[in-house]
């Protein structure tokens, strides 16, 4: 199944009753599967998370730590663009040059790399002294 479609259907399945702003992720692992998230919100709301950290936790927990492609979407008037705590987190786990593909339910989609979307990203080089 293509990215697409499986971030359309676990969109479906967002917990989203305090926003009402579903949204859904597909990332493509290094081993070539898909993991899913969607979010999941909470009446203290701060504790909610984001559609990408549920896929990311779920590659992980599969036993992967290397991601190729991502998307998300979203009902929204513009492409759905991935909240800088979720860039960082994608960033954890791909490299520069990975694609993330931003897009509305209706098809208006861009396309960004990793680079685009977290210029000077905070990585493990500021913490080495050399
Ligand atoms: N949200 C995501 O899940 N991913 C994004 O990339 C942007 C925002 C969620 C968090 C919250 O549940 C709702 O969208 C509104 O901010």
């Amino acid at each position: 199944m293509p990215l697409l479609e499986a971030a359309i259907a676990v969109r479906e399945k967002a917990y989203a009753p305090y926003s009402n702003f579903k949204v859904g992720a597909a990332i493509r692992g290094a081993d070539g599967k898909i993991y899913t998230g969607c979010n999941v919100e909470n009446v203290a709301y701060p504790e909610g998370t984001c559609a990408e950290a549920g896929a990311i936790a779920l590659m992980v927990a599969s036993g992967e730590t290397r991601l190729t492609e991502a998307l998300v979407i979203a009902d929204s008037p513009l492409p759905v663009s991935p909240c800088g705590g979720c860039r960082q987190k994608l960033a954890e786990f791909g490299t520069a040059d990975v694609k993330i593909t931003m897009t509305t339910l209706d098809g208006n989609a861009r396309t960004m790399t990793l680079a685009e979307l977290l210029p000077g990203a905070f990585g493990q080089g500021h913490m080495d002294k050399g």
